[in-house]
Parts: C-alpha cells; structure tokens; sequence
C-alpha cells in the first residue's frame, strides 16, 4: 500500500491530481483511514505491533504529499515567472502627450515678436476698478460708451446710491472689459517720466455668447509713450507685428477713422484678404477684415497715468489675441477654444 500511495503521489503531475491522491488516502473513505479504523477492533498485542506500521504509512505518506506539493508549487512560480519574462529592450507604448493651446501659442508668438521690437510684457488684475477700466480712460460715470462693454460687475455698489448717475464708486470692482486698464497701470508704474514700450497680453470678459463671441476671451494691448511719438510710429508698428505674425510680405493695412474714448484720433485698423479655397486668407486686398482698435493716447489718458500731455505723446492699440489664432490656424468657431477637447486641438495640429 505504502508504495502504491508514494507512487501515487509522485506520478501527480497537478496540485489538483495530488489533491486527488490525497482524499484517496487520507480523506474520510481513504484508505490509510480505513486502516487506521481496523485499530479499534484488535487485541492491544496485535495494536502495539500494527499501530506504529500504519502510523508510519500515514506519516511518509503525508510527508511525500507535502514534498509533492511544495515541488509543484515551485514548478508554477518557476512557469508563471517564465511567462511573464518582460523585454525591457521593447519600446514603451506611447502615452499621451499634452500640447500648448493655440491662445497660449499666439501669446507666445506676440511676445517674442514684440521683444524683437524692444516691447516688455506687462500684466494686470482681470478683477479691476471701476477707475482703472473705465474712469481713468476718459470714460467717466454718464459715458456712452460704459454701456456699451456688456461689463460683469462683482457684488459691490457700483454707483453713489444718492447721485446713481453721476457719481460711480471708483473703487467697485468689475471684471475687466479690455486689457485698456493696464495702460493705466504701466504709466503709474513708470513713474511719469520714462519712455514706455509694452504689449499686456491677458483675460478679458464682456457679458456676450455666440459663433465670435464668447464671455472670457483674450486681448494684447499695446502702449508706447515717449516724446515726438506720431500716427506713423503707430502704422509702422502694426505692420511690422501683422507681418512677422501672419510670416507674409504681402500684409495691407487701412485705417480706418473711429472713435475710442482713451485715444484721439483713434483708428480702426483693417487687414487685406484674399480667398483660398473659399477660404478668406490674411493677405493681399481681395477684401478687408477688421482686427484691432488703435490711436493716439488721448490727453487725459496719459494724465490719469501720471504723464504731462505737453510733454509726451503716445499709441496705443487693442488686439482679439483668440481672433488672431483662428485668422492664424483656420479656426471658425471661438467657442471650441475653451470646451477643452482634445480631438479639435489635434486636428489644428495642437496635439502630438
Ligand atoms: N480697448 C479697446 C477695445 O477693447 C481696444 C483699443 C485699445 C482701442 C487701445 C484703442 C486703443 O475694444
């Protein structure tokens, strides 16, 4: 029996075939517990002679079992680390890479284009006063045009509660309508008797939503302050930039007289297009497209700014940075911009 069993045991080529063995032989019906059974009916001569016998199959039965057992446990490890070798010498797959937005992108591109031109890059709050936006622009509480920037203002009283439409509470808050207010803020900062050359690329909000529009959205102001400055400096500097931005020679210009409260005279500055494709491209004059607000600093403008206006003069212009991109990269709806989907940014070729 004992060499029956052992043989068993060796020839189980399974845990489970080893378990099968072992109910076989040790289990309620075994065979070793059949005999182990026999004990209770004989005499204590034939016991002391048959126990340690049957014991002893039991004990090197149970032993081969667990020696079994630890081999065919070793036997799996060693074949489930064969199987799961790695080749560290594969190439890993790729993971998705990040990539810049076209806004970032075209912040970039200004900046560097502008330092070209010896303009540093300024900043301001996007939650601003009431002063900084509107009142130290030239547009004081019963101005027109106050209404007409669609203006988010925050919790704050806004107006004099006795006089509403005369006095404003300069120090209420709004959100930004334009990146205007950073004029303000680069003159005070200047300290009202140095030369100024700075681009303030930033978030601007207006309460407004469509195809074009879209409540956040992104301008680049720029301000030059100095003595002898003329709308000749302006025109050239917006060429230069539309040229080096849009990488073509062939850049038309028109301005186009307007009106801004913070600039006198002020200008709208038209860029020639053409079609390609049904497709309208910058350059060339098949037609004109509106792309930024400019002018002379006006008078009081330089004034809230701490600036003598008999002394310095100015320009100043205003750019759509998201309106720039889609002109750029041949984007036609503003709105996909901020919906944060990757599959339009890679189809712009924003995405790796
Ligand atoms: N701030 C104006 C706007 O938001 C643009 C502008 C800036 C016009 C500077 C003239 C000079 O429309």
């Amino acid at each position: 029996l004992t060499s029956d069993l052992l043989g068993a045991v060796d020839a189980a080529a399974t845990l489970d075939a080893l378990d099968a063995v072992r109910v076989t032989a040790l289990g309620k019906q075994g065979s070793i517990t059949a005999l182990l059974k026999t004990l209770g009916g004989m005499s204590p001569e034939e016991r002391q002679v048959q126990g340690p016998l049957i014991q002893g199959v039991r004990e090197s039965v149970t032993t081969a079992i667990a020696a079994k057992k630890d081999a065919l446990d070793r036997a799996e490890l060693d074949a489930k680390l064969a199987r799961e070798t790695l080749d560290m010498s594969l190439p890993a797959a790729a993971a998705p890479v990040g990539s810049i937005h076209p806004v970032s992108q075209v912040m970039d591109e200004l900046a560097e284009i502008f330092a070209d031109l010896g303009f540093a890059v300024a900043t301001g709050p996007e939650i601003e006063t009431q002063w900084y936006n509107f009142t130290a622009l030239n547009m004081p509480a019963t101005h027109p045009a106050r209404a007409m920037h669609d203006t988010f203002y925050l919790q704050t009283p806004t107006h004099d509660t006795r006089h509403p439409h005369l006095r404003v509470v300069e120090e209420a808050r709004v959100l930004r309508t334009h990146t205007s207010p950073v004029q303000i803020r680069a003159m005070q900062a200047a300290g009202g008797d140095k030369p100024i050359r700075i681009i303030a690329p930033g978030r601007t909000y207006r309460s407004d939503s469509d195809a074009t529009h879209t409540p956040m959205f992104h301008q680049v102001e720029g301000l030059v302050i100095d003595k002898g400055i003329t709308l000749g400096h302006l025109k050239w500097t917006l060429e230069t930039f539309l040229k080096a931005f849009f990488e073509r020679d062939d850049i038309v210009l028109r301005l186009r007289p307007s009106y801004f409260p913070f600039t006198e005279p002020s200008a709208e500055v038209d860029v020639g297009f053409s079609i390609v494709n049904g497709k309208r491209v910058i350059g060339g004059s098949e037609g004109w497209m509106e792309v930024l607000g400019s002018g002379m600093v006006h008078r009081v403008v330089l004034e809230s700014g701490g600036y003598d206006p008999n002394e310095w003069q100015g320009f100043a212009f205003g750019c759509g940075i998201d309106r720039l991109a889609m002109l750029k990269y041949g984007m036609d709806d503003l709105r996909a911009f901020f919906d944060g989907d990757a599959r339009w940014l890679k189809h712009y070729g924003f995405s790796a």
